[in-house]
């Protein structure tokens, strides 16, 4: 009978050991015994149950470096971290149609866009932690979710083709005019940075602002929109286009030549440049994770998010991922730093204002023919 159950196998160990030493100790009786058996397999099944220690941890992020960090998490507070990986909607559907019985405990997503829909499906649960607030600036986190990395959505040029004088001073603003006309490569409308960052604008200039700005910009794309952020950096080293608009984390995995020696040297051909120096600072975005509102496991999955902002797990995250950290003191990648730390980031626009705005601006991305 015992072989027949579905456990996991070093309760099955315990249970057959269990087993084992009844039927020794009483073997005259077999009711007796087998009620004992019984009522022993429930003891321990419900022991198990009421006091293992493990999260589920729903993500999207796909980096093998990320669950090394787990299994850090894992040595140093015995909480078990099972991890399901997958892409936002599905993630985000499972977690509804299951709802009550649904065994995950944590979302994390990139994209603050993402967090924010994911808030307004209802699927978190308002999370109070002294920590996490005193750790988090206010406008990378809300009552639902918490920043755990930071990115910037910037400008990619080659030098040999572009001066840096052209685009001294330059603000995503800029980008609609008759100057840059055929110039800009950038990937498509559906894609959820591009969203954001135009949400963005929306949320600093207003609805009619954006609109007309999208009509110039989209008049200066050197192509029809295509590929990843990878692809639009690719198409500024080979001249094809004279502006890229890229997340930084993937100008520098190029350069890491983790993508290839092609990536890596068509990297070098190009150079960041940071906008909106002179006035709110570059566009900001955010990895990160909420918990889930039928968590069963609520305080592990809240020490789980305190860990994902302690030093050490900030620098392993950014050391691999390129990404930037929330916390101080943190230094970033190599390639990273390369592109220069420096630089004004928006502190001041909340990143949930992406989500707030995110179908108007991918709707009026498709009014102006951004496909
Ligand atoms: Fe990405």
């Amino acid at each position: 009978m015992i072989g027949e159950l579905i456990l996991p196998i070093n309760l099955r160990h315990k249970l057959f050991d269990k087993v084992k030493h009844t039927y020794y100790l009483d073997i005259n009786n077999h009711y007796q015994n087998n009620m004992r058996v019984l009522f022993t397999l429930l003891f321990i099944f419900l022991f198990e149950n009421l006091f293992s220690a493990e999260i589920n941890l729903f993500t999207t992020r796909h980096y093998e470096s990320d669950l090394d960090l787990y299994r850090k998490f894992e040595k140093k507070t015995g909480i078990k971290v099972n991890v399901v990986i997958g892409k936002s909607k599905p993630l985000e559907k499972r977690i509804l149609e299951e709802g009550n019985s649904c065994i995950g405990d944590l979302l994390f997503l990139a994209d603050a866009g993402r967090l924010y829909s994911a808030q307004e499906k209802g699927l978190f649960k308002i999370v109070n932690s002294p920590i996490l607030e005193s750790i988090i600036p206010p406008q990378l986190r809300s009552q639902y979710w918490f920043g755990v990395t930071k990115r910037a959505r910037i400008i990619f040029y080659n030098p040999e083709i572009m001066s840096y004088d052209e685009i001294k001073g330059l603000n995503y603003e800029d980008l609609s005019k008759k100057e840059f006309q055929s110039l800009i490569a950038i990937r498509q409308s559906n894609n959820v940075y591009n969203q954001s960052l135009v949400a963005s604008l929306i949320e600093n200039n207003g609805v009619e602002f954006t609109e007309e700005w999208l009509k110039g910009f989209v008049q200066n794309f050197s192509r029809q929109p295509q590929g990843n952020d990878r692809a639009q950096i690719l198409s500024v080293a080979a001249g094809e286009s004279k502006i890229a608009i890229a997340n930084t984390y993937y100008y520098a995995l190029m350069l890491s030549g983790k993508k290839g020696d092609d990536q890596m040297l068509a990297a070098k051909k190009v150079k960041p440049f940071f906008p909106n120096q002179k006035n709110r600072g570059t566009h900001m975005n955010i990895s990160g994770i909420g918990i889930l509102k039928n968590a069963p496991n609520t305080n592990n999955a809240i020490k789980f998010v305190e860990f994902l902002l302690t030093p050490e797990a900030q620098s392993h995250i950014i050391k691999n991922t390129f990404e930037y950290p929330i916390i101080q003191g943190i230094k970033p990648s190599e390639h990273v730093s390369l592109m220069g730390l420096n630089f004004k980031q928006d502190n001041s626009t909340e990143v949930s204002s992406y989500g707030k705005w995110q179908k108007k601006a991918f709707e009026l991305m498709q009014k102006s023919g951004w496909n």
